[in-house]
C-alpha cells in the first residue's frame, strides 16, 4: 500500500521526474528540434524558409492543429537519408532517457517522406536502428507505430501498408494522425482491417479537435486498442462511461492541447475530470520540439497548473502509462513494481 497522504506536494516535481514511465504518444518527426533541422538542412544542402534557428522557433505560434501541421511537415522535409532518421530517433531517446522513460512507442509518418520520394525502407531502417540503440545504450524498450495521414486517401494508406510489409518485423502497430476534422476514422476501415489481419496493434487519434462521434467510430469501425488524445469524450457522458468500462486508454498531451488551442491554459485542462471519471489516461508529449516540452515537462507543468492533481493522481497517470502500453505482461509487472517502489520511498521521506 502506498500512503499518498504522506507524500508532500512539494515532493511531486522531483517524484514525477524520477519515476519510471512509458511514453505512448510521441510523433518522432515532432521531436525534431530547430537545431537539428538546420544541421540536417546543411548536411543535405537544402534551403530553409527561415534564416535562423531563432526565427524558426519564433514561428511556433499555432492557432489550431492545421496551422501546426503545415510547419511540422515543412520541418520534416530535411530528412533524406537513413542516418538522418537515425539522428532524429537518437536525439529523442537521449531526452527520453533523461526523463526516465523506460518504454516508448514511437509514431512515425512514412507518407510525409515517401511523398517526397524517400524510400520507406530508409525511414524504417534509420528509426529501427535508433530503437535498437536505445535498448543497448539506455535500456529503453522502444517500438514503432506506423501512422497513416488521414488527410490523404485510404488507397494511399493501403499502398503505404503494402510498401512497409518487407519491414513488418520492425512494426508494433498502426495509427492514424494529421488533420482530424473532415477525416473521420471510418474513412480508414479497410486499411485498419488489413493491419489487424497482419497482427499489428491498432491506435488512432480521435477527439483532439474532432467530436465524440470520431472516438466512437475509432472503437466501432477501426477496433482500436487505444485512443490518442480523446479529450473531447467528456462532451458525451455515455461515451465516458463506455471508455471507462472498457478501460480504453487515452494518451493525453497537455502542452500540445494548449499550444493547439484545445484548451486555453493548462489550468483549464480536463485531465482531472478524465481521471475522476475512472478513465485510463496517461500523459505524453505529442510533438515536444514544437509544444515546449518533453514528457517530464508535460507532467511537471500540468501538476503545477492544476491543484486538484496530487500524489495519487501522479501514481495513477504513470501506472496507466504501463497499463496502456503494448509491452509484455512480465515486463509490465516489473515496471509497475519499480513505480511502486519510487512512490513508497517518497512516502517514507
Ligand atoms: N501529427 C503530429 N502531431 C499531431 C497531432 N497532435 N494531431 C494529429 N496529427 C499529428
Ligand atoms: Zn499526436
Amino acid at each position: 500500500m502506498i500512503d499518498f497522504d504522506a507524500i508532500p506536494r512539494a515532493a511531486l516535481p522531483d517524484l514525477l521526474r524520477r519515476a519510471p514511465k512509458a511514453e505512448l504518444h510521441i510523433h518522432i518527426e515532432g521531436s525534431l528540434e530547430p537545431e537539428l533541422i538546420f544541421a540536417l538542412a546543411e548536411r543535405n544542402r537544402l534551403a530553409l524558409a527561415y534564416p535562423s534557428v531563432q526565427a524558426l522557433r519564433a514561428a511556433y505560434a499555432f492557432s489550431d492543429l492545421q496551422s501546426f501541421l503545415d510547419i511540422y511537415y515543412a520541418g520534416a522535409s530535411v530528412l533524406i537519408t537513413e542516418p538522418d532518421f537515425y539522428a532524429m530517433g537518437a536525439a529523442y531517446f537521449a531526452r527520453a532517457a533523461a526523463d526516465h522513460v523506460v518504454h516508448a512507442e514511437l509514431f512515425f509518418d512514412p507518407q510525409t517522406h515517401t511523398e517526397r520520394g524517400i524510400d520507406i525502407g530508409v525511414v524504417i531502417a534509420g528509426l529501427a536502428r535508433a530503437c535498437a540503440d536505445a535498448k543497448t545504450r539506455y535500456g529503453i524498450d522502444a517500438a514503432l507505430i506506423l501512422c497513416f495521414l488521414r488527410h490523404l486517401s485510404e488507397d494511399a494508406a493501403l499502398a503505404t501498408l503494402a510498401q512497409a510489409l518487407p519491414w513488418r518485423q520492425h512494426l508494433l502497430g498502426v495509427g492514424l494522425d494529421s488533420s482530424e476534422l473532415g477525416h473521420p476514422p471510418q474513412k480508414f476501415a479497410r486499411v485498419f482491417a488489413r493491419a489487424r489481419a497482419l497482427g499489428l496493434r491498432l491506435v488512432a487519434h480521435a477527439g483532439e479537435e474532432g467530436p465524440p462521434a470520431y472516438i466512437e467510430s475509432a472503437l466501432d469501425v477501426l477496433q482500436v486498442e487505444r485512443i490518442d488524445h480523446g479529450v473531447r469524450c467528456l462532451e458525451s457522458p455515455a461515451l465516458v462511461e463506455r471508455l471507462a468500462a472498457l478501460r480504453m486508454p487515452l494518451t493525453v498531451c497537455p502542452l500540445s492541447n494548449v499550444k493547439l488551442r484545445v484548451f486555453d491554459r493548462l489550468a483549464d485542462h480536463k485531465l482531472p475530470a478524465l481521471l475522476d471519471a475512472g478513465l485510463c489516461a496517461c500523459v505524453n508529449s505529442d510533438d515536444p520540439a514544437y509544444f515546449g516540452g518533453y514528457i517530464n515537462d508535460n507532467l511537471v507543468q500540468t501538476f503545477a497548473a492544476l491543484p486538484q492533481l496530487g500524489p495519487a493522481q501522479a501514481y495513477r497517470l504513470l501506472r496507466n502509462s504501463f497499463e496502456a502500453s503494448f509491452c509484455g505482461e512480465g515486463q509490465r509487472s516489473a515496471w509497475i513494481a519499480e513505480l511502486d517502489a519510487a512512490f513508497v520511498a517518497a512516502a517514507q521521506h
